[in-house]
């Protein structure tokens, strides 16, 4: 009996959030941390599969559609992917497997789209094809999200889970979908901490990219506008919006350029000039990460610290020098 067994990590976002989505720049990577999908084709036309981590079996058909009759709920995001790949040419006839991971579930690192990438790699897998690039593979995990979760999320989880590298981050440009990789220097550790569970379902992340829709309308495109464009906007709420989303942009450029002249020092001051802007301007923190944050930052070593990903809860990210 062939067995498949696939993985894809979570990922945590070093700087660059809320940008994504209009077309901007992140500079993510990829955790140790991940899931694995473990199973055997089958020919009877149904997906069966279980978690270790999360209740249930859920059993499908491969030709799904309608991802909300599906329970549980986790199994709407391997089911979204198995009709996206579907959509694309790549059916199955059927599979059984088993899901295992380290990820902590809800915590803000992608533990939803890592779902969708090992899916769509253990499908790639199954059916033997390489027609399905990474950049490919991680569109089709994005409308998964989309259908399973209602979240209208940008690329950039996906993406970086698609193409990152162990230790690198990955710089990603979400108006072309190019990335390149960052290598950062082995004096700087990376320290993820967690501060609450949270779903962006039904958090206020889809009214931020309803605002800056709005803004786009005012003054076009935002990966494109100045802070003197952000500021000709009347509204108080969405100049502030605009502010985030252009100050956010150069200050991904201006890390990767730190990073590259090995300024770790700058990169941090940046990364907790991000973590004030969307806290202020663009209103994703939670007194808790903004505690989280400022503890960070009178630890010894830390250079910089932020809340990472969409917010509302999850994790704080920093970088400090190793010991
Ligand atoms: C979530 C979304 C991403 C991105 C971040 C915020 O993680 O899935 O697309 O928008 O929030 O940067």
């Amino acid at each position: 009996m062939t067995v498949v067994r696939v993985t894809a990590p979570g990922r945590v976002n070093l700087i660059g959030d809320h940008t994504d989505y209009t077309g901007g720049l992140v500079l993510p990577m990829v955790l140790e941390k991940r899931t694995m999908m473990e199973g055997s084709p089958t020919n009877d036309g149904i997906v069966r599969v279980s978690s270790a981590d999360e209740a249930g079996t859920a059993t499908f058909p491969v030709d799904v559609e309608d991802l909300e009759t599906i329970e549980p709920r986790w199994a709407r995001y391997v089911a979204g992917m198995v009709r996206e790949l579907r959509h694309l040419g790549v059916p199955t006839s059927g599979f059984a497997a088993a899901i295992t991971t380290d990820l902590p579930i809800g915590a803000g690192l992608s533990s939803s789209a890592a779902l969708e990438i090992v899916t769509g790699r253990f499908v790639r897998a199954l059916v033997g094809t390489d027609s399905i690039d990474d950049v490919t593979m991680a569109l089709a995990a994005q409308r998964a999200e989309h259908r399973a979760s209602g979240v209208p999320c940008g690329i950039m989880d996906q993406l970086c889970i698609a193409v990152g590298r162990h230790g690198t981050a990955t710089f990603i440009d979400c108006a072309d979908l190019s990335t390149s990789h960052v290598a950062l220097p082995d004096t700087i550790e990376v320290d993820v901490r967690f501060v609450a569970h949270r779903t962006l379902a039904g958090s206020e992340y889809a009214d931020r990219v309803t605002d800056c829709g709005e803004v786009e309308r005012l003054i076009g495109p935002l990966r494109l506008a100045t802070m003197a464009d952000a500021n000709t906007l009347e509204d108080d709420r969405l100049r502030r919006r605009a502010r985030h989303v252009v100050s956010e942009n150069q200050r991904v450029r201006d890390s990767v350029a730190a990073i590259e002249a090995r300024d770790m020092v700058e990169f941090g001051r940046l990364m907790t000039a991000s973590h004030r802007s969307l806290a202020t301007d663009y209103e994703t923190s939670t007194p808790a990460m903004d505690d989280a944050v400022d503890r960070l930052l009178t630890e010894p070593g830390v250079l910089g610290a932020r809340m990472t990903g969409g917010g509302f809860g999850g994790c704080v990210v920093a970088i400090r020098r190793r010991a």
